[in-house]
């Protein structure tokens, strides 16, 4: 099952006996342009990230180091992904709630968004979300 709108994607993946070499490009691998790439790391075991939705921030989220799941809902459902590659993320959509949970010890999360960081753009109350999915509709 999916919701149609986010998706996994395969990195390209240069092998080399000097090691692994995989990149991503505005509008090529990813759908959207770059505007901001932030980090998380040193997570407590038990601890979420995350929890809200976004208005209009689309994301490119990675795990570059470790695993952790990322719990989508729209709502109604809710899809999990496990990360735990460096050349594979998850497209995320606007519009659809997310949370980060159950990381490993040392996990290193990569997030690429789609605007500047924008507090406005940040839906933090469930209730609120599904108001707005609803009125999309
Ligand atoms: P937030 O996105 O709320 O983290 P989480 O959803 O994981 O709980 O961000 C935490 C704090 O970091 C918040 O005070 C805003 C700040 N922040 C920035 O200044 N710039 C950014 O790009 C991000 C993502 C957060």
């Amino acid at each position: 099952m999916t919701f149609k709108t986010e998706k996994i994607i395969s990195l390209p993946k240069i092998l080399d006996k000097r090691g692994n070499l995989s990149f991503f490009e505005n509008d090529k691998q990813i759908p959207f342009k770059i505007k901001r790439t932030y980090l998380i790391n040193n997570v407590p075991g038990g601890e979420e990230r995350g929890g809200h939705a976004f208005k209009k921030s689309q994301e490119f989220i990675i795990a570059l180091s470790g695993s952790f799941d990322v719990v989508l809902s729209d709502g109604e459902k809710e899809i999990i992904y496990s990360l735990n590659r460096s050349y594979q993320g998850l497209y995320v959509p606007n519009m659809l709630w997310r949370r980060l949970e159950n990381f490993s010890t040392n996990s290193l999360v990569l997030i690429t968004s789609s605007i500047a960081y924008d507090d406005n753009d940040y839906i933090r109350d469930f209730i609120d979300f599904k108001t707005l999915r609803n009125e999309e509709k």
